[in-house]
C-alpha cells in the first residue's frame, strides 16, 4: 500500500458530507453543484486547504431514513443532490485540480425500497429472495437469534407476507444483504466498475464487518463487562457470530481484486473491532486481504480517552506492527461521531490536528473540522438522525456534527440562502472561513500551514516512524525520519507547561512564539533535531 508510485500513501483526504457542504439550488440541502463551486477552497488555489482528495458521504438515490446509508438505486444520483451530468462534471473539475475523488461504497444492506428487496419480499419462491437473509422464527415465535441491530433493539424484522424474518444490522429499513450468495457479489463488483469506469479514484466501503455471519446464525454470547452508561446496548452481546465471519477475508478480497483491472486506485475500509478491542483486528485486513489495496481507518485514538501514555502506547504498538508497505489510515472525526472541539475543547483540537497531520498514513478530515466547528444544538423535536433518544450514552444523535459548514457570518452562515435542513452551529460567527482566512491565528490557518508543511517534508509526508520517550508521561512525542532528516513531534497533551531538554529548529508550533522543547498548556510542536 505504501507505495510510492502511488497517488494515496501520504495524502490528505477530506470528507465531504454533501448534505451540509454548499447549498446552490436553495432548497436548504447542499448538492455536487455546491461542492464543485468550493473546489478552489480545497485545493488548486493559492489560498486552498491544500487537501489530495475528497470522499464523498453517499449521495444515491435513497429515501434518506438513514440520511443515504440506505441505497434504493447505487447507480443512480438522489435528486436532492443533483444530476450524473452535475458528478460528471465534479470528477472533472476536481481532477483538473488535482483532487482524487473517493465514493461512499456501502455494500452490506441497501434499501427496504431498492429494487433487489422489494422483488425479494414479495414470495418465498423469489429470484432475489436469497439475496438477503431470510430465517424461519423460532418454534415460540421469537426471532431465529438474539442478534441485535447496532442502532438498538432486534436485528431481526417479521415480514407477515411470506411469515419469516429478515436479518438488519442497521435499520429495519437498511435488510442485509445475502453476501454468501455469489449473484450478490457480483452485482456489487458491478457497481463498482461502473462508477471506476466514470474516473473515481477509490473507495470507503461501509460497514464491512458484518460482511459475513454465521451461517446457521447461532446466539451471539452475553458480554459480561456491559456497562449501559458507557456502551451502546448492542454491545451488551458479544459478536462472534453475527459480525467478522469466516469468510470477510476472502469477500474483501473479492471487492479489492476489482481494482487490479485499473491503474492506482485505492479501497479504505470501515471496521470497528468489535467491543472496541483492537488485538490486531486493524492489522488483519492488511495481513489478510489480497491485493493490497485495501486499508481499515483506525479508530482507536478517536475512541480512547485523550490521555498521553494511551495514544503513546496504542500508536507505538500500531506502528511496529505495520509491515512498511502497510499505509496507515488514522481519522479524529467523521459523520458518526462528535466534533472535535466539543469533545477536547478548542486548545487541545489544535494539538489533536497536528498529530493527525504529521502521523505517517493518509489522515482523513471532517469538513468544518479545520475550522474548529462543535456540534450545535439540535433541539429534540427538530431531531432528524434516527437514531436520535435510542442510547442513554448517545442521546442527541448524529445530527449535531452533521450541520451546515459554516462559510462566512452572513445569513445562514453562507451555506444557503434559504433555511438549512440541520440548523446552522451557534458559533458560527467566530468560526466560519471568511474570517478564520484572515486571522493569522485561526484553526483554519493552522491546518494549512500543516497540510503544507506536510507536503513538503519528506520525513513528515513518507518518512517512518520511530517512538520517542519523552521524559515526561504528559508528552507524547514521536520521530519520522527520512535519510538523514529527523522530525521530532511534541505535544503536550495537559494544561500546564512542560520541557523536554532538545536541541532542534521548530518547523512549526500550534503557539504564536514557541522556544524548542518549551511547551505552553497544549502546545504542540514539530522539531527539525539537529546534529543527528
Ligand atoms: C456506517 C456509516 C453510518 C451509517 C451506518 C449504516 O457506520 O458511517 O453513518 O449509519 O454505516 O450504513
Amino acid at each position: 500500500m505504501a507505495n510510492k508510485d502511488s497517488w494515496f500513501p501520504g495524502s490528505v483526504i477530506y470528507q465531504i458530507y454533501p448534505r451540509s457542504f454548499y447549498d446552490t439550488n436553495n432548497d436548504g440541502i447542499g448538492d455536487l453543484r455546491g461542492i464543485i463551486q468550493k473546489l478552489g477552497y480545497l485545493a488548486g488555489s493559492e489560498n486552498s486547504l491544500g487537501v489530495d482528495a475528497i470522499w464523498l458521504s453517499p449521495f444515491y438515490l435513497s429515501p434518506m431514513i438513514d440520511f443515504g446509508y440506505d441505497v434504493a438505486d447505487h447507480c443512480a444520483i438522489d435528486p436532492v443532490f443533483g444530476t450524473m451530468d452535475d458528478f460528471d462534471e465534479l470528477i472533472e473539475k476536481a481532477h483538473e485540480r488535482n483532487i482524487k475523488v473517493i465514493l461512499d461504497f456501502i455494500p452490506n444492506h441497501v434499501s427496504d425500497q431498492h429494487k433487489w428487496f422489494r422483488e425479494a419480499r414479495m414470495s418465498k419462491n423469489s429470484k432475489k429472495r436469497n439475496w438477503f437473509v431470510w430465517r424461519d422464527l423460532r418454534e415460540d415465535g421469537a426471532p431465529p437469534s438474539n442478534w441485535l441491530s447496532v442502532f438498538g433493539g432486534s436485528a431481526w424484522e417479521f415480514d407477515a407476507t411470506s411469515k419469516q424474518y429478515y436479518l438488519h444490522t442497521f435499520l429495519k429499513q437498511q435488510p442485509d444483504l445475502n453476501w454468501d450468495n455469489p449473484e450478490v457479489r457480483s452485482a456489487m463488483k458491478d457497481i463498482m466498475k461502473f462508477w471506476l469506469n466514470k474516473g473515481v479514484d477509490g473507495f470507503r466501503v461501509d460497514s464491512v464487518c458484518w460482511l459475513s455471519k454465521d451461517e446457521e446464525c447461532r446466539d451471539d454470547p452475553i458480554n459480561t463487562d456491559f456497562d449501559s452508561r458507557t456502551h451502546s446496548s448492542y454491545d451488551s452481546l458479544d459478536h462472534i457470530y453475527s459480525r467478522d465471519g469466516p469468510k470477510l477475508y476472502a469477500y474483501l478480497s473479492e471487492l479489492a481484486s476489482v481494482l487490479d483491472q485499473y491503474k492506482d486506485k485505492v479501497i479504505v475500509v470501515e471496521a470497528n473491532p468489535n467491543l472496541n478491542k483492537d488485538k490486531g483486528y486493524y492489522l488483519s485486513f492488511y495481513n489478510n486481504v489480497e491485493p493490497h489495496v485495501m486499508a481499515p481507518f483506525n479508530f482507536a485514538v478517536l475512541n480512547m480517552p485523550w490521555d498521553a501514555r494511551s495514544v503513546k502506547h496504542y500508536v507505538d504498538t500500531f506502528q511496529a506492527g505495520l509491515r512498511s508497505e502497510y499505509n496507515p489510515i488514522y481519522v479524529l472525526s467523521n459523520h458518526d461521531k462528535s466534533r472535535i472541539v466539543t469533545r477536547l475543547g478548542v486548545s487541545a483540537a489544535r494539538t489533536a490536528a497536528t498529530l493527525l497531520l504529521t502521523l505517517p498514513g493518509s489522515p482523513f478530515l471532517y469538513y468544518g473540522d479545520e475550522i474548529g466547528m462543535e456540534n450545535a444544538a439540535v433541539a429534540d423535536d427538530n431531531a432528524l438522525d434516527p437514531i436520535t433518544g435510542r442510547e442513554t450514552y448517545a442521546e442527541a444523535g448524529r445530527d449535531p456534527e452533521r450541520t451546515p459548514m459554516q462559510w462566512s457570518n452572513g445569513v445562514n452562515a453562507g451555506f444557503s440562502a434559504v433555511k438549512p435542513w440541520l440548523p446552522i452551529g451557534e458559533k458560527y460567527l467566530q468560526s466560519n472561513v471568511l474570517l478564520e482566512e484572515d486571522d493569522k491565528s485561526s484553526m483554519l490557518n493552522l491546518y494549512k500551514q500543516l497540510i503544507s508543511l506536510r507536503r513538503s517534508n519528506e520525513a513528515i509526508h513518507h518518512g517512518r516512524y520511530e517512538p520517542f520517550d519523552a521524559p515526561d508521561q504528559d508528552i507524547f512525542g514521536f520521530q519520522r525520519i527520512v535519510d538523514d532528516e529527523v522530525i521530532l513531534v511534541l505535544l503536550n497533551f495537559v494544561g500546564e507547561s512542560r520541557v523536554v531538554d532538545i536541541d532542534g529548529d521548530i518547523l512549526f508550533s500550534t503557539h504564536p512564539t514557541a522556544t524548542t522543547g518549551v511547551l505552553a498548556p497544549n502546545e504542540a510542536q514539530i522539531i527539525k533535531l539537529r546534529g543527528v
